[in-house]
């Protein structure tokens, strides 16, 4: 049975971190979605991290840090990379560089490429991080292919034989993973929207966020894959709801057939995107926990973290061929 301890309890903290040292998996609360932690110079625990999720070896993984001063001992910190960490860190932004070579982080961990993607997550993940004093490699606690976990029961349920202590802080405040970027000299590489808006990052840093292109390689290798895929058919912008569908709303308006549905869904009554955000994985574990077959989702508007919130449901219908195992 894997044991649940609230983030609350005195001493929660250095128990994770106790246990990470000894080379045991962690599942920790960050503010975008659950992480599933190892210590990242651990190849054993790296590598069990791959084994627990199914996820294959050439995607690899985020190393987080407590502190600037220690991603400083792991990659190439340059002014402009060195700004958008003292804007945006600890929070949901994870920046791909280079891998410095003194870093002790296992090459598993970044699947034998020369850069290493950091961030520095907030709260108790941070903490715990701290605690354990050199890096932390954390994919979503979830098995590869699946939503990714924003509770410590989902988390559980996703992963429970899998995993020996999950931390529960509660509910992730985000809900959508964090921001991924690359930096060149007069531009930043989105490489996954996330929990950072590009309109704060170009703010931030004075740079144009430029998607990366539909046509070029894949820069972070998870994102080829069919993630966040539901077991129900997604249709996306849906005005009207028809027969069988399950609506996921957006907002109260009126939805043409909406008596018809199978059940309903609100991402936020609002109208709010943060808020829809912060819900959205919790919603598509429940269809999925309830077998829904046809899901319907309102169109949610693509400003901010709306631009994450688009992609993951893109994904999540995404043609089924293309769903990794
Ligand atoms: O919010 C988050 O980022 C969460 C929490 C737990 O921190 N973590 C997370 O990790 O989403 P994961 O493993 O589910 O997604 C990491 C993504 C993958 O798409 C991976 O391919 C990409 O980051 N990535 C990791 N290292 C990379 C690198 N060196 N170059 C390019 N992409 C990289
Ligand atoms: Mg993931």
């Amino acid at each position: 049975m894997v044991r649940i301890l609230s983030a609350d309890e005195p001493g929660a903290a250095e128990a994770a971190a106790a246990r990470l040292a000894r080379g045991e998996l962690v599942a920790l609360p960050t503010e975008t979605v659950y992480g599933l932690a190892a210590d990242a110079a651990d190849g054993r625990a790296v590598a069990a991290i791959y084994a627990a999720k199914a996820r294959p070896r050439f995607n690899p993984l985020i190393a987080h840090v407590a502190s600037i001063e220690m991603a400083t001992q792991h990659v190439v910190f340059d002014a402009a990379v060195r700004n958008l960490a003292e804007h945006f860190w600890p929070g949901p932004l994870t920046m791909v560089l280079p891998a410095s070579s003194a870093s002790d982080i296992h090459v598993l961990a970044r699947a034998g490429l020369p850069t290493i993607a950091v961030r520095m997550p907030r709260g108790i993940a941070r903490d715990v991080i701290e605690g354990l004093g050199r890096p932390v490699v954390a994919p979503s606690a979830n098995p590869s292919g699946k939503v990714s976990p924003t509770s410590a029961a989902h988390v559980a349920r996703m992963l429970g034989g899998r995993v020996d202590l999950v931390l529960d802080g509660g509910p992730s405040s985000v809900g959508v993973e964090s921001t991924i970027v690359r930096l060149e000299a007069d531009r930043i590489v989105l490489l996954r929207p996330g929990g950072l808006s590009r309109e704060a990052i170009e703010a931030a840093s004075g740079l144009p966020v430029i998607s990366a292109a539909a046509d070029a390689p894949i820069e972070a290798p998870g994102q080829m894959l069919s993630h966040y895929a539901p077991h129900g058919l997604v249709r996306l912008d849906a005005t009207d709801v028809r027969p069988s569908e399950w609506l996921v709303r957006f907002g109260g308006g009126p939805v043409a057939g909406e008596g018809e549905a199978a059940g309903v869904s609100q991402l936020s009554l609002a109208g709010d995107i943060a808020e829809a955000a912060a819900n959205l994985f919790a919603v598509l574990a429940e269809l999925d926990a309830a077998r829904v077959e046809r899901i319907a989702v309102m169109p949610i508007p693509r400003e901010g973290i709306g631009e994450a919130v688009n992609d993951r449901l893109a994904r999540a219908a995404a043609p089924r061929d293309i769903v990794e195992g």
